[in-house]
């Protein structure tokens, strides 16, 4: 692959109202290394699809501090990129988005004759800022306190729908229904619709097969611009009818700008929290002295939130090197891809000793489960909310529970990281 193809990632003029493809040349497998990466840098990160990956991710994402250099290249065929796995050197690339930038970084192929960027995670600063400006008022702490009551209402429902039935398959029952539901009630689009939406989500977030994803993401397409032209002809209270009225610099969003917003909350609000709910009830079904530790321990609910997320990070960060720049030693050009693997950085035993551990009182640090700097996610604090009163609302009805007895525990490939399915009996 000759070098210069690479497009001057810093020259590209974003116009998110009338988007571009940037046409970032994607280096891709161990036959397309660029020249001035260094061959023993060069290692297979093994994540997200490896056989040993998926036995147990967050211990093989632990491990890696172990065996294998801080920075190293990783060649893909998805992509090649830096992978970052120290805490600080996480910290230097995402709070750095002038060096560091997110064109490009959706994994979604989009056409050239119908374009559109992922908003806001594709858009950079200074346009950034001004899409969230639209949505924080309701996913700020102050907008998302005044849902609490209903997620409650929907938490409580759902557990006492089958709690006397003395077992359940927690995906299914709660962790997907639970999120999925106040997601659909926030963004104002049908509860009917719950199945079909997490089904083409599931393909597009874990399928391996690019044919069935394209066909998932063209359902998700079509669908989402009806509901679109229906809350621009009829708004209400919901994010899409926000988003599909709203104006920036006194005009009002194209059409390509509001499909692109509306479509990035659809991906990335449907498949986080659930998978992050399955990973920490495997947990608590296996520790059930540390299920007492938090029911005994009410008001520290907030804490016990935040290392439950440490430990069991689902997502990872990805970025485009504008300019050439060196860190820890290693030189980056305009051009490469970087990925910082959030889960391995927040398992860093320089910040965080003894990372496997679930430790309640560790010195309050910055946790990368929801990425820092300017594209720290949204929906951080809805997030928060959901899990602190799942676990409110779950151990106050089923404080002893396990994981059906020889059931094994089988996680999915894809860039969010949780287990398939969770037995559970009590
Ligand atoms: C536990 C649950 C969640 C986790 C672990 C999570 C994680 C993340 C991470 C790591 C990023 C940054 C990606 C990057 O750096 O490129 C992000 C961005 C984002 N997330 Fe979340 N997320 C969760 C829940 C949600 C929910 C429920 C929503 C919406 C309802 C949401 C909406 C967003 C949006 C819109 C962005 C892009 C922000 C920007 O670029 O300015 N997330 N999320």
């Amino acid at each position: 692959m000759n070098d210069m193809t690479t497009t001057a990632v810093a020259d590209f003029v974003q116009d998110p109202a009338n988007p571009r493809n940037p046409h970032l040349p994607r280096f891709c497998g161990r036959g397309n290394i660029r020249a001035h990466v260094p061959a023993d840098l060069v290692r297979d990160s093994g994540l997200i699809t490896s056989p040993e990956f998926l036995v147990e991710p967050h211990d093989y994402m632990a491990a890696m501090h172990t065996k294998l250099p801080p920075i190293f290249y990783s060649p893909s065929d998805y992509g090649n990129s830096w992978t970052l796995i120290k805490h600080e050197d996480c910290l230097k690339v995402l709070r750095n988005a002038n060096d560091f930038r997110n064109l490009d970084i959706a994994p979604f192929p989009r056409p050239d004759d119908d374009y559109f960027f992922f908003i806001p995670p594709e858009i950079d600063p200074p346009h950034h800022r001004k899409y969230r400006n639209i949505v924080d008022p309701l996913f700020c702490p102050a907008g998302i306190k005044t849902l609490e009551g209903k997620i409650r209402q929907r938490a409580i429902d759902l557990i006492e729908g089958f709690v006397a039935d003395g077992a359940c398959e927690f995906t299914t029952a709660f962790g997907r229904p639970l999120p999925v539901a106040v997601f659909l009630d926030i963004m104002g689009l049908p509860q009917d619709m719950m199945g079909t939406f997490v089904g083409w989500c599931d393909t597009m977030i874990h399928s391996s097969d690019p044919a069935e994803v394209g066909k998932a993401f063209g359902s998700a397409i079509a669908y989402l611009k009806v509901a679109i032209a229906e809350k621009q002809a009829n708004p209400d209270g919901g994010v899409v009818s926000l988003i599909a009225n709203a104006e920036i610099d006194g005009r009002k969003l194209s059409e390509k700008e509001v499909f692109g917003f509306v479509c990035f909350l659809w991906i990335g609000g449907l498949d986080t929290v659930y998978a992050t709910l399955n990973n920490i009830w495997v947990w608590l079904a296996r520790h059930p002295e540390r299920v007492q530790e938090i029911i005994d321990r009410p008001d520290d609910i907030d804490d016990i939130v935040e290392e439950l997320l440490r430990r069991y990070s689902v997502t990872f960060s990805g970025r485009v090197v504008a300019r050439d720049i060196e860190l820890r030693g290693v030189q980056m050009k305009q051009g490469d891809r970087v990925l910082c693997c959030l889960p391995a950085a927040n398992f860093d035993p320089e910040v965080f000793p003894n990372p496997l551990e679930v430790d309640f009182d560790r010195p309050r640090k910055t946790i990368l489960a929801f990425t820092v700097g300017v594209h720290s996610c949204m929906g951080g604090h809805l997030a928060r909310m959901e899990l602190k009163i799942a676990l409110q609302e779950w151990l106050k009805r089923i404080p002893r529970f396990s994981i059906k007895p020889g059931h094994e525990i089988k996680y999915k490939p894809g860039g969010v990281v949780g287990p398939a399915a969770v037995p559970l009996v009590w």
